[in-house]
């Protein structure tokens, strides 16, 4: 039997406005998440990774306008949502874990303050304080912070950034959240510490059951953490497949772009990296938003958008050069 998507986006638009008009960003991606999966979005700084998360848990910024696009959590249609089931989505569906951990943290409460109160605040009975401070010491044990008793009476400050990122997955778990949205999380530590962060949210996820959106541009990350993958370009999703098919065999010309990017290990020389950047939002290309940038651009690519379309078992590309080779 298929497994049950605990989130499931269809056709998600997301447009900012700016000086000088409207910023189309999210050209309508779709992204599935089954139950205990591991999914992974890849794509280029400025691609969208980042607003995307932010509309599927409704916290964009002002100058963010959701467009359009079907968001459903767990079988329920968020955008229809109650204000209460809103509240309860956000407080035990979802949690996101933030590229800068300092971020997501009030600097002028104690670990403690923050967590437990924030914590009994999101089940609905008011449970026991002690109760919830017993849980998320677990959590802080659980994210291998030492000393929890010390941290939940530090100020945010008062923890290097690596611990904070382990603050906040725990804030997470204690709330026995059911997906981790996680946004390159641990970019802005340094890599040793990033590399412990992934391996921290991959066990997690093996042991609770959890299921993770992890976003990152770093392939390499993306291959060791997730089994499925998205690939997205200025705004719209090109490619996506199982992850080691998808690497494997990258069908769409900027997943091979990207492939060629990955610093190779054995030597030759400097990656080409891709020629010219991400599209003006505000003046988007009308056919293949990859178009410009492309190699293989036709008329037909700069004139039409290409349909996802599958290659094999679930390898699917949107791409109309894939179509002209295929028939
Ligand atoms: N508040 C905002 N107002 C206007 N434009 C915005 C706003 N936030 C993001 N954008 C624009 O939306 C586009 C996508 O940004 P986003 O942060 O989603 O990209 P990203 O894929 O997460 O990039 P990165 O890998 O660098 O984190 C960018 O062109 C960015 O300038
Ligand atoms: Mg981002």
């Amino acid at each position: 039997m298929e497994k049950k998507n605990i989130l499931s986006v269809q056709d998600l638009k997301v447009s900012y406005k700016v000086y000088g008009g409207k910023s189309k960003v999210v050209n309508g991606i779709h992204l599935d998440v089954p139950e205990g999966g591991r999914v992974g979005l890849v794509g280029e700084s400025g691609c969208g990774k980042t607003t995307s998360l932010k509309a599927v848990l409704g916290i964009l910024p002002s100058a963010g306008i959701l467009e359009g696009g079907k968001v459903m959590f767990d079988g329920k249609d968020v955008r229809g949502m109650s204000r209460n089931e809103i509240d309860l989505f956000h407080r035990r569906g979802a949690g996101m874990i933030f590229q800068d951990p300092s971020a997501a943290l009030n600097p002028v409460f104690t670990i403690e303050k923050q967590l437990v109160t924030g914590l009994r605040y999101s089940f609905e009975h008011n449970v026991d304080r002690k109760e919830v401070y017993e849980k998320v010491i677990q959590a802080l044990n659980d994210v291998s912070l030492p000393d929890p008793e010390r941290i939940m009476k530090s100020y945010p400050f008062q923890l290097s950034g690596g611990m904070r990122q382990r603050v906040c997955i725990a804030a997470s778990l204690a709330a026995d959240k059911k997906l981790l949205l996680a946004d390159e999380p641990g970019t802005a530590l340094d890599v040793t510490i990033q590399d412990q962060i992934l391996r921290l949210i991959n066990s997690l996820v093996e042991k609770k059951g959890l299921s993770l959106v992890m976003v990152s541009h770093s392939i390499g990350v993306i291959r060791e953490v997730t089994d499925y993958v998205y690939i997205m370009y200025a705004g719209t999703i090109v490619e996506e497949g199982r992850t080691k098919v998808v690497f494997h065999n990258p069908k769409h010309p900027y997943t091979k772009a990207l492939m060629e990017c990955v610093p190779k290990l054995t030597g030759n020389g400097i990656s080409r990296g891709i020629e010219g950047r991400i599209p003006d939002y505000l003046n988007p290309p009308k056919g293949c938003r990859f178009s410009p940038r492309c190699v293989h651009a036709t008329e037909e690519c700069r004139n039409s958008v290409p349909a996802m379309e599958e290659a094999e078992d679930g390898h699917k590309t949107a791409c109309f050069m894939f179509r002209r080779q295929t028939v």
